[in-house]
């Protein structure tokens, strides 16, 4: 099959090891009666049906090839792996299989005339914006894909739940994006009755050929009040601690998996104490969309002019910056052009009279810097102009910064008010709030605590420090009492 198929029918294959156990897992602990029908929706090369056919042979003690021909169903929308199935299926006996539930269709549109036991599978990951012709269809049809950024797999979620038997059982593996996506409200809001039991592959990469973060997920028709949550940063399933969670606590906006001691912790401590939101205003850091052109550490300076390549900038036009992403305490000699005055971009005639050397500079880099935005760049108030006019007035003054991504909390006091910053956040406080009180706060074990709880992970174990996220901390600290304005 060609790259390029691929991409668009999502394929992506399930090593052995993973199918071994959301099959071992979803037929635990369930009386066999051996007359069950089992569904593997968008099977590739068959690693789940396979592994499903030997299983179920091992539980009814019925002959392979029988329960290939009467317990064993598949779908693909490629012909191609639905002939790959039956002959990695024909493998498993040394008897002939005369018949195959094999369904070459789509699995979100195709009219099923029965329901299933157990539907298993790695459905397709298809962004929105790839799905071209189906867009519509699948957005008239399925609840789930009504509205946002959705993904191919919500749907098929929503047609597994609708083809589930009264005592089936459902597992998936997927991305884990619906936990958190606006887009993915409906999905929650539809399978949180329905969940057993989650493992959060989070930024641990399940996939030889594809970084995907991933979840499995198990779900069974009839409602539930809670499920199981484990997160498992390795390539096998022993020694996993699951935490209970209660479908109540979970909220639709967004999914967050507080056991249930760190929920009473913070109910306890939302009770007496204030988020961070209530007691700090977070700003974001200056975004120029051309970093390397309007930020740099200069080779040499005089009196009136800092030196870079062939050209030299007005020192009196330049501000010092802190990149908050590689920031460690220490100096790191950037600087920024930044041709605004009072939050205003300085008009041509004038920029080109007061610093004829940073306009020469700029003229230089003019295709480049119309190139930001897609071509957008080219509309901006001037070609110099920043891309975003984020932070501004609030990137100066005395602040705390971070990174957005961390390994563990990283906060900055700055003294200095005429230095700005970019890649990263930076907390001011409202009241008459200590900054290095505040620093402490933030850089504490409630913090990564915090952080562990609510936050996304990328890979090497990095943690997202969005204002999303950091907004709800509460800290002892944090007191409720505002300071008396007299
Ligand atoms: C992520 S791959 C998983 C393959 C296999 N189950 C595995 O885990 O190795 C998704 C599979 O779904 C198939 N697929 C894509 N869109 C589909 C659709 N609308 N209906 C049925 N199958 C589909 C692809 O051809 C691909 O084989």
């Amino acid at each position: 099959m060609n790259a390029a198929i691929k991409k668009q029918n999502g394929v992506v294959f399930t090593p052995g090891w993973v199918a071994d156990f959301m099959i071992d897992e979803v037929s635990s602990g369930k009386k066999i009666r051996g007359n069950e029908k089992i569904l593997d929706a968008g099977c590739g090369e068959g690693v789940f049906i396979i592994a499903a056919a030997q299983k179920f042979s091992k539980l009814s003690g019925k002959k392979i090839e029988k329960v290939i021909e009467e317990n064993i169903y598949f779908t693909d929308i490629s012909e191609e792996y639905i002939e790959k199935t039956k002959q990695n299926l024909q493998k498993l006996s040394k008897i002939k299989i005369t018949k195959y539930n094999a369904i070459a269709d789509d699995f979100c549109f195709h009219n099923f005339d029965k329901k299933f036991d157990f539907i298993i599978g790695n459905p397709p990951y298809v962004r929105i914006q790839n799905l071209n012709g189906r867009k519509d269809q699948l957005q008239k049809n399925y609840i789930t894909a009504s509205s946002g950024s959705i993904d191919l797999y919500f749907c098929f979620f929503e047609q597994a739940l609708k083809l589930l038997s009264e005592y089936g059982k459902i597992c998936f593996i997927t991305p884990n994006s619906h936990f958190y996506s606006a887009a993915g409200k409906n999905l929650r809001n539809l399978i949180l009755p329905h969940l057993t039991k989650i493992i959060n592959f989070d930024h641990f990469q399940v996939f030889k050929d594809a970084t995907a973060y991933t979840a499995v997920t198990f779900m069974q028709k009839e409602k539930t009040k809670g499920f199981l949550y484990a997160v498992n940063f390795k390539n096998d399933f022993k020694n996993i601690e699951y935490k209970k969670i209660s479908a109540q606590h979970m909220r639709p906006e967004r999914w967050e998996f507080f056991d249930k001691k760190y929920l009473d912790k913070i109910v306890k401590l939302n009770k007496k104490y204030s988020t961070l939101q209530e007691i700090a205003n977070i700003h974001y850091g200056i975004a120029t969309l051309k970093d390397e052109i309007y930020i740099f550490s200069p080779e040499k300076s005089d009196k009136n002019y800092f030196y870079l390549n062939s050209f030299k900038i007005e020192k009196k036009l330049c501000v010092p910056i802190i990149k908050a992403s590689t920031y460690k305490g220490k100096n790191q000699n950037l600087f920024m052009i930044f041709p605004y005055k009072n939050e205003k971009i300085i008009p041509r005639n004038i920029f080109q009279k007061d610093y004829p050397e940073a306009y020469r500079y700029f003229l230089q880099q003019r295709d480049v810097l119309g190139m930001r935005d897609k071509g957008g760049g080219k509309n901006y108030e001037e070609f110099y102009a920043f891309g975003r006019n984020q932070g501004l007035k609030t990137s100066f003054g005395k602040k705390i910064i971070t990174s957005t991504m961390n390994l563990a909390p990283r906060f900055y006091v700055i003294e200095d008010e005429e230095t700005s910053f970019y890649a990263g956040y930076c907390i001011k406080p409202k009241n008459n709030i200590d900054f290095y009180e505040l620093c402490e706060a933030l850089n504490s074990d409630l913090m990564e605590e915090h952080i562990n709880s609510v936050s996304k992970s990328y890979r090497g174990g990095y943690k997202s420090y969005a204002k999303g996220f950091l907004k709800d901390f509460v800290h002892p600290q944090f007191s409720k009492s505002q300071p008396a304005l007299f």
